[in-house]
């Protein structure tokens, strides 16, 4: 049964037909749909279109459609194009023509919208659950790994000491702000488009704010013609999403290295790694490597919605269709991630003592320059000194840590300074007791911060 078939002669064409249906994928709106058709009936009665009686049929039978959904016994049919002809379609073989006065003063411009937003606003909160949970096991990780030492890297050379546990949290605050974005776009989907109708706004005296509380939203649309094209939200979403994959990606790609025999500073739970089909020996950090790739599917999906949004003419284009397959595909692969993440992780085999090896002395450099400075040479002159001493050591073959106190003399003759307590990981560490430093009694404070922060929500 169309929705539109009036002035049309003849039947569509069966490959346009289906490239214009949405039913595919549009079905996971199914019980947002009939919430949002139960409160637009209700309306439809307070106002008088629906008496009593008619009123109490809709109930019924949408009340009976939602359950078909809930135990999986709907059935749908070839000729539904999209949820919200598939509901209405059901409808009529259940209660008959009344159900032909449903859709009065709607259009599916304001309805698709509303279902969508609504359809987020239940999701989210799962995703930001799914999410949390994962904070929480690199939290564990932090505690447990408290007193573990490695090197700190930027441009993936070996920079300062720092704890694993300050690195693990490195990853904690990136998805805290995820959350926090979710949050907000949490919402922007708070706003309900219903009422807008087609374009102009409904010729129906309903109450939009009425119908916003029975549905769960937090404010109204002000601009119907807005209202109908708006897909903020689901853009805000997929950035949301984008940035919470880029993040886990990098982690990933981490994971991956310090697997790898080159680092060999974690080891993988075989239950989250694969084999090789040729290579025997192969112990693969597939699950990371997954997480990296989907990255960029999530950027993709990003892309593609704001391409299709760009330039589109007031109003609602049939274009907005293809907004729900990136938020459904982007909120999919999340929750398929991040449950596999929050078990892998907890699995990872730590070696301290290769995650010792790799501080090499050269790390200590700016610990040497520090004490210097303390000694009251300006920092620019300490920085040069200690560059000398490293050229020294990498010209003689030793480590800075090996130069003798006569070369040091050499070096600095002005001022004797003892470096004899610099080249140890936990002193260089312990002097970093800023807070957001890698000392460990800021990092005990930070985990109590990034604790308190998962209890809020
Ligand atoms: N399936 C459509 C969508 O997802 C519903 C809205 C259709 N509106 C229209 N004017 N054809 O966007």
């Amino acid at each position: 049964m169309s929705l539109w078939g009036g002035r049309f002669q003849g039947t569509s064409d069966a490959d346009a037909w289906k490239l214009n249906a949405s039913i595919d994928f549009d079905q996971r709106l199914a019980k947002q749909d009939v919430a949002g058709s139960i409160a637009w009936a209700q309306q439809l009665h307070e106002i008088g279109i629906l008496n009593v009686s008619e009123f109490k049929d809709l109930l019924s039978g949408l009340t009976q459609i939602l359950n078909e959904f809930e135990n999986l016994t709907f059935q749908y049919q070839p000729g539904d194009e999209d949820i919200h002809s598939a509901v209405e379609r059901r409808l009529y073989e259940i209660i008959g023509s009344t159900a032909g006065k449903l859709h009065t003063g709607r259009s599916r411009n304001d309805q698709v919208s509303t279902d969508f937003r609504l359809w987020l606003l239940e999701s989210i909160p799962i995703l930001i659950d799914a999410i949390r949970q994962f904070q929480s096991q690199l939290v564990k990780r932090a505690e447990q790994d408290i007193n573990v030492v490695m090197p700190s890297y930027t441009h993936l050379q070996r920079a300062q000491p720092v704890l694993l546990s300050h690195w693990w949290l490195s990853f904690f605050w990136p998805l805290e702000r995820d959350v926090q974005r979710l949050l907000f776009t949490l919402k922007e989907c708070g706003i309900m488009p219903l009422g807008s109708g087609a374009a102009a706004g409904t010729g129906f005296p309903v109450d939009r704010n009425e119908l916003a509380n029975q549905l769960g939203f937090i404010g109204i649309s002000q601009n119907s013609m807005d209202a109908v094209s708006d897909r903020d939200f689901a853009a805000q979403f997929l950035f949301d999403a984008a940035m919470c994959g880029i993040h886990l990606s990098k982690l990933a790609e981490q994971v991956v290295m310090f697997t790898s025999a080159e680092f060999g500073f974690f080891a993988l739970d075989d239950a989250f790694s694969t084999g090789s089909s040729l290579m025997p020996q192969k112990k693969n950090p597939d699950v990371f490597e997954l997480t990296r790739g989907k990255a960029g599917n999530l950027l993709g999906l990003l892309t593609g919605l704001m391409s299709t949004l760009k330039g589109l003419p007031s109003t609602y284009d049939k274009d907005l269709q293809e907004d729900k397959q990136a938020v459904f595909q982007a909120y999919d692969i999340l929750m398929a991630v991040l449950p596999v993440l929050s078990k892998a992780i907890p699995s990872l085999k730590i070696f301290p003592e290769k995650l010792r090896a790799a501080i090499d002395p050269s790390v200590f450099a700016t610990d040497l320059a520090d004490l210097l400075v303390k000694a009251g040479i300006p920092f620019r002159e300490a920085h040069t000194l200690i560059g000398n001493a490293v050229k020294m050591s990498l010209e003689s073959g030793r480590g800075i840590h090996q130069l003798t106190r006569t070369e040091w003399k050499k070096l600095i003759p002005d001022i004797e300074v003892d470096f004899s307590n610099v080249f140890s990981p936990e002193a260089s560490i312990s002097t970093r007791c800023v807070v957001g430093g890698t000392a460990p009694q800021v990092v005990v404070e930070q985990i109590s911060t990034a604790r308190r922060c998962l209890q809020v929500i």
